[in-house]
């Protein structure tokens, strides 16, 4: 297996990657957790997968960007566990799938179902699904830590899809006659890395638009004010 060959994509030495790990999939929003951050450094450029090691009230935490999809960012949590990764939580944006939810309001899977195909059954090799869910301990603290801020919010099952472009109405009315409540695109690998490798998994999703309402697609600048209210949502609960 690749992993006995140690992490080719992300340079960092051992002992450069916090135990915490909070990870995205978008560089800009990466920067600016780490820019909560003291004493913080970039300990990874390699690929444009950008590692920030830094410390969030004297507690070593790192921030990784883990790009679009499972390929790369099963590769990216892999790579991470291997340099000493124990805990890892996804900061991401999400498609709404119920109605009620804004943009940037918050999403905390309680599962991640995953659309067939690619990576994912790569690993479970027999095409069987396994239970895709996070670490209840970080799920727990997450919700906590949401409630506490006063945001709005929906904790419930989410699809973990690699096809941005195929959601279409079949799709939306399929997953949500399923329960599901939202759609990203990275969750269901993280779970399952979580489960197989032994570490503690969780996330939480900033609504970025709705398959259910005319919200329209927030980009990455209007999320901008709604991720420091959420990273630090993120960052109390990794402590
Ligand atoms: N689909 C998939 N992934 C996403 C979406 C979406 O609508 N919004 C944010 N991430």
């Amino acid at each position: 297996m690749n992993s006995l060959i140690g992490p080719i994509h992300i340079k960092a030495k051992k002992g450069e990657v916090a135990e915490r790990v909070i990870i995205a999939g978008d560089p800009a929003r990466v920067e600016q957790v780490a820019s909560m951050l003291s004493d913080v450094r970039l300990v990874n450029r390699n690929r444009g997968l950008l590692v920030y090691t830094g410390k969030y009230k004297d507690v070593p935490v790192s921030v990784a960007m883990h790009g679009v999809g499972h390929p790369s960012s099963m590769l990216v949590v892999e790579e991470l566990i291997m340099l000493g990764a124990k805990i890892i939580i996804r900061f991401g944006t999400c498609g709404a799938m119920v109605k009620g939810l804004r943009i940037g309001d918050i999403v905390i899977p309680t599962a991640a179902a995953y659309h067939p195909g690619g990576a994912f059954y790569q690993y479970l090799r027999d095409n069987v699904c396994m239970a895709c869910a996070p670490n209840f301990e970080v799920l727990k603290t997450l919700v906590e830590e949401t409630i506490k801020a006063n945001v709005n919010y929906v904790v419930g099952p989410i699809v973990s899809s690699d096809a941005f472009y195929a959601e279409d109405p079949e799709f939306v009315k399929r997953w949500t006659s399923r329960g599901i409540v939202a759609v990203e695109m990275e969750c269901a690998g993280l779970f399952m890395l979580g489960a197989m490798r032994n570490i503690k998994t969780g996330a939480l999703l900033m609504v970025s638009d709705s398959l259910v309402e005319e919200l329209g697609f927030a980009s990455a600048e209007e999320l901008k004010g709604y991720v420091d209210r959420a990273a630090k949502i993120v960052l109390e609960s990794i402590l």
